[in-house]
């Protein structure tokens, strides 16, 4: 696979109304969108450093995934997307060397990239996330 740089870090938040002024005001990020991400229970909150972008996280219900991460570990980076030119075939090659992916397939997730989700368990601890940007 090629990776193309880091897309974005993603934040977990208690509140994006809350997290969101210090990225917004202070650091001055462009606000690139906010977007709800049903299938994996979010609502994203994106911002541009030019250079790969922030992600702020928030759950939308109890039982999303994110929630689940709040609760156990509190606030913070809770994971960190690369760019690839082909998820499909970067998949391939992870289960080739057997390393855990989540899910059987890619999904789409904010700003309609395809997306999977590498395990921790298989990256010394990191959720790492591969993103294919969509065709505009
Ligand atoms: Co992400």
């Amino acid at each position: 696979m090629r990776i193309k740089g880091i897309e974005h870090i993603g934040l977990a938040v208690d509140s994006i109304d809350t997290a969101a002024p210090f990225w917004r005001d202070v650091l001055q990020l462009t606000h690139r969108g906010s977007e709800e991400v049903k299938l994996q229970g979010v609502n994203t909150d994106i911002y541009d450093t030019s250079s790969g972008k922030v992600e702020l996280l928030e759950g939308t219900n109890p039982d999303s995934p994110i929630s689940k991460f709040l609760e156990k570990r509190g606030s913070g980076i809770h994971h960190i997307c690369f760019e690839v030119d082909n998820v499909e075939s970067a998949m391939t090659e992870l289960k080739e060397n057997n390393i855990q992916v989540i899910g059987d397939n890619p999904t789409i997730g904010a700003e309609g990239y395809k997306v999977i989700f590498i395990h921790p368990k298989s990256t010394g601890g990191v959720l790492v996330e591969l993103a294919e940007k969509p065709l505009k």
